[in-house]
């Protein structure tokens, strides 16, 4: 199979660009997420490449991958960044993110993350209620300033994806119905501290077809269409996120062919383009580095008992996503031979990293790499069971670095208190 992404065999080992995965598991230990430089970069360009003609801003969306190394490289390569918080605000921040190429969703933005966000000046915030808008010109307002404001709209369009990640359906809480957003277009005048600069659309993730993209942009091309008489200056069309990749037998489309299906909707509208990938670019470009501490057999089924759980990588236990398993040491995993479940240690039924893989004969001390990490994994990673987050480091080329330590256990406790008087 075909992977996009710079992890491969080489003489039996797996190896991230040049460097072989075990020295880095032997120096680190396990779990520990490991990140290829070059495939992040290659993504990101693939993408730029695709969109040139109507110079995009694309703005990698931090709740995918919020490392500050990866932001850090990202940003210096032209990315922007989508937030989601004012902690991933302050993150985009330390990164040295140029406020310009800063955009904000979120249903939920709170008067202090409106605040932060309106004082560091970012581009644009997509705005998701109308009560929301009326917060962000109240803050404007009292701050003396005028701020630029994209209407997330819900489309109403099925993405054909998981229904835990998908949003742009007319139940779903995202975005502003298109009759509530023509509303407020025509009444952008009331909101004179809020320049309407747009509108944003994010139908969904590891979304795998244009159909539903162009779906969407025909229903924002109608109300683009309909509103411009009101006069609000909308020149910025937002895409969202939602590039599907490969995780098992998918065959997403390309960022050429997607930009050869969308172009043409696109050029006649007059806008410049944002676009909010964050799967596409970092999926691929990270794995999950983690050691068999025990082969179990049970009733005839096979356990391979891994360091690893669903603290450390929710997506298998949250969505009952498939994440391609490999040993690092073995070549091609055998296509006969035993199935084993890869499990992880923490106390949960649906702790299961993988189900019934055959992973030629697995053995203690083994490390397997749980591939396709890199999107929503360590950003889900959390301390359940006391476990301590794992690990993270950046290759390039024959280098390599730690980007982030394992958590510690005076990490486990830093923020708890213990209120004597109230104990005894
Ligand atoms: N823009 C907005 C407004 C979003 O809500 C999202 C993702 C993105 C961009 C980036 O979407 P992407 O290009 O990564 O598909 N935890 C789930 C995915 C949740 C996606 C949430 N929103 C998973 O592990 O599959």
């Amino acid at each position: 199979m075909y992977y996009p992404h710079d992890f491969h065999m080489v003489r039996g080992e797996l190896h991230c660009e040049r460097v072989p995965v075990g020295r880095i598991a032997d120096a680190v230990g396990t779990p520990v997420y490991v990140y290829s430089c070059k495939t992040l970069l290659d993504h990101l360009r693939k993408l730029q490449t695709a969109f040139r003609t109507l110079r995009p801003l694309i703005c990698f969306s931090v709740k995918a991958n919020g490392n500050l190394a990866i932001l850090r490289l990202l940003v210096r390569h032209g990315a922007g960044l989508d937030i989601v918080s004012g902690g991933e605000l302050y993150k985009a921040l330390r990164v040295g993110c140029p406020a310009s190429r800063i955009v904000f969703a979120s249903v939920g933005k709170t008067p202090a993350e409106i605040l932060a966000a309106v004082r560091a000046g970012i581009f644009c915030f997509n705005v998701e209620s109308a009560p929301e808008l009326e917060a962000i010109e109240a803050i404007a307002r009292r701050m003396r300033t005028r701020v630029r404001v994209a209407l997330r709209i819900n489309p109403d369009v099925e993405a054909h994806t998981h229904r835990y990640i998908r949003t742009g359906v007319a139940e779903s809480k995202f975005g502003i119905d298109p009759r509530t957003a023509l509303d407020l277009l025509r009444h952008h005048e009331a909101f004179p501290s809020v320049r309407l600069i747009g509108l944003h659309l994010h139908i969904g993730s590891q979304i795998s077809q244009a159909e539903p993209f162009i779906q969407a942009i025909t229903r924002v091309a109608q109300l683009l269409k309909q509103a411009r008489p009101f006069g609000a200056p909308l020149e910025w069309l937002n895409l969202g996120g939602g590039l599907g990749i490969i995780y098992r037998d998918e065959r997403p489309q390309t960022p050429q062919a997607f930009a050869r299906a969308v172009l043409p909707l696109l050029v006649p509208l007059r806008v410049r383009l944002i676009l909010e990938p964050g799967r596409f670019i970092v999926g691929n470009a990270g794995v999950l580095l983690t050691e068999v501490l025990y082969v179990k057999r049970s009733r005839g089924k096979q356990f391979a008992v891994v360091d690893a759980g669903m603290n450390d990588l929710l997506r298998p236990a949250l969505y009952g996503a498939y994440h391609e398993v490999i040993p690092t040491d073995a070549g091609r995993p055998s296509v006969n031979g035993a199935r084993y479940d890869v499990v992880g240690p923490v106390c949960e039924s649906a702790d299961v990293l993988a189900r019934g893989r055959r992973l030629g004969s697995v053995r203690s001390g083994q490390r397997l790499a749980v591939l396709g990490a890199g999107a929503y994994g360590s950003t889900m990673a959390s301390n359940y069971n006391g476990r301590l987050r794992p690990a993270e480091v950046l290759v390039r080329g024959s280098r390599w670095a730690l980007i982030r330590r394992r958590d510690t256990m005076q990490d486990l406790i830093r923020h708890d208190v213990v209120p004597k008087a109230l104990l005894s």
